[in-house]
């Protein structure tokens, strides 16, 4: 049985104080949620103040935080990076190869690759995010190359513990996501690539109306959510919607 996982993430947006309360609404929010796990990935100059007042790392067994991003060194001459040791420090996931990593920073598969050990040598458990920029004949086998690509060299108990999320990247931020039953089939090949008890998310417009349709396909295990995560409300309506799958006994 694979636990849900509905993770948030902010991306550039909040303030300092509009992420307190956003952390705090969503803390409270979470706390009678016993069978998904919530993950709020804020920017990460208001990760420490975060896991200070609301998340510490290890604190709940269903409430966590994550970096959105960060860099494979140990530490050095890397201006504007974050290290896995900073992150491990105040989180316990990281995002990687978010596709606005790939499109807008330019970041390709062997860096991702780089990325995804330093997360588990740092014993932090990395959301590795994949999709297509179009939907075409052959993106689902380019999709199945890549991934097989960035994970080649992981331990069997590496790729348990790895979340994929795929996120078509024609679905993110369009208002347009893809159909539950083509991410379900999309994310049951995925899935033939990793393991039985891999998680793998779908995200790309994700809302509190759709999130129940996706995460109570057989494969799906939760959501990666962009805009809809900056609203405690709508944020907890979909956690709610996944432990209300979980009840149901998908
Ligand atoms: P969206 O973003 O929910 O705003 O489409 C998803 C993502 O980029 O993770």
């Amino acid at each position: 049985m694979r636990t849900p996982l509905i993770a948030g993430n902010w991306k550039m947006n909040t303030s300092r104080a509009e992420a307190g309360v956003l952390a705090g609404a969503i803390k409270a929010g979470s706390e009678n949620f016993d069978h998904v796990e919530v993950l709020m990935c804020p920017p990460s100059v208001w990760l420490a103040e975060i896991a200070h007042h609301y998340v510490a790392r290890g604190q709940f067994r269903h409430l966590y935080l994550g970096a959105q991003n960060m860099y494979y060194e140990e530490k050095g001459a890397f201006t504007g990076e974050i290290s896995p040791g900073m992150v491990k420090e105040v989180a316990s996931y990281v995002l990687i190869g978010h596709s606005e990593r790939t499109h807008v920073f330019g970041e390709g598969p062997d860096l991702l690759h780089l990325k995804l050990h330093a997360a588990f040598e740092h014993d932090i458990t990395p959301i590795l995010c994949i999709g297509e920029d179009k939907r075409t004949d052959t993106s689902l086998r380019n999709l199945v190359h890549s991934l097989d690509y960035i994970i080649k060299d992981l331990e069997p108990y590496q790729l348990e513990t790895l979340v994929v999320a795929y996120e078509p990247v024609w679905a993110i931020g369009s208002g347009t996501p893809a159909t539950p039953d083509y991410a379900q089939e999309v994310i049951h090949t995925l899935r033939g690539r990793l393991t039985p008890k891999t998680r793998i998310l779908y995200g790309g417009s994700a809302n509190a109306d759709n999130a129940r349709s996706f995460v109570s396909q057989p494969d799906i295990d939760g959501l990666l959510i962009g805009g809809a995560s900056l609203n405690a409300t709508s944020f907890l309506a979909m956690c709610q919607a996944a432990e209300d799958v979980v009840l149901s006994d998908k």
